[in-house]
């Protein structure tokens, strides 16, 4: 396998609902999307992994109503680095699982913007959910000013390395999801170019595959940032794009299923 064989890379495309929907809002949502999953991804059923990502208070209602067989995965929007203690309103990784959650993810500019997380809360919070065999989808990207002043690419394999400093070599394996979305992207309705996501996607495999080898390179790199129907297919036509994060599509059944039946090559 090349680095840049796309084809032999799980797909994946998860909807980040951010802090939307009420319960019984959510439960259509998950309803909808879970009736129309089957036909969405009728195309190459095994090439593509479909996620949601409710608030916490909706996971359960999400697990209990799940289709058969874990056709959907179920992700937090965010988890603990530590597994439990005195640490008031935080959720542990193990309790994700206990709880029939899949994953968590990790990272999100949100959460490094609006709460502060730092790329060292970032790696403890990998390192907690690896380790606890959480599916694990980690965020990087850069600020509108970085990508303005051409220094993104080193900004982003910085997010990396201190992201991953703790992180050893057994614990890379297909748990581990990367998703790169520009700040300036998210929510904008400014989408990255295919060439420029691209082009981000192979600097960060590369350096997956020097700190990590050949199992590092081949980890699923999602895209995210205003992703729509209208321009799911050019962003994974550019290559080395395996799928998506999406954010205000993932809110609209419909919306998100298009962008599910693309990646599935329907
Ligand atoms: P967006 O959000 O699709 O609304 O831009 C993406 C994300 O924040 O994950």
């Amino acid at each position: 396998m090349t680095e840049t064989d796309t084809a032999a890379r799980l797909r994946w495309v998860i909807g980040n609902w951010k802090q939307n929907k009420l319960r019984f809002e959510a439960r259509e949502l998950a309803d909808a999307v879970a009736a129309g999953l089957m036909n969405a991804i009728a195309a190459n059923p095994s090439s593509v992994n479909v996620g949601i990502a409710p608030t916490f208070l909706s996971l359960d209602l999400a697990v209990r109503h799940a289709p058969p067989g874990g056709a959907l995965w179920l992700f937090a929007q965010n988890v603990a680095a530590q597994e439990s203690g005195a640490f008031t309103g935080e959720v542990g990784p193990t309790m994700l699982l206990d709880a029939g959650v899949n994953g968590a993810i990790i990272g999100h500019s949100e959460r490094r913007g609006h709460f502060r997380e730092t790329d060292h809360d970032v790696a403890r919070k990998l390192q907690a959910a690896l380790a606890a065999g959480v599916q694990t989808v980690l965020c990087i990207g850069e600020p509108l000013e970085i990508r303005e002043s051409a220094t993104h690419e080193s900004y982003v394999i910085s997010q990396l390395s201190t992201a991953f400093s703790n992180v050893s070599h057994e614990h890379i394996n297909e748990r581990l999801v990367i998703a790169y979305e520009p700040i300036w992207a998210i929510g904008t309705g400014k989408v990255a170019t295919p060439t420029e996501a691209s082009a981000m996607h192979r600097s960060i495999r590369a350096w997956m595959g020097e700190r990590f080898g050949s199992t590092g390179a081949g980890r699923s790199i999602l895209y995210g940032g205003s992703v729509k129907p209208a321009n799911a297919a050019g962003l994974l036509a550019a290559g080395d794009i395996d799928g998506f994060l999406v954010g205000g599509a993932s809110l609209d059944a419909a919306s998100f299923l298009d962008i599910v039946r693309t990646a599935a090559g329907g």
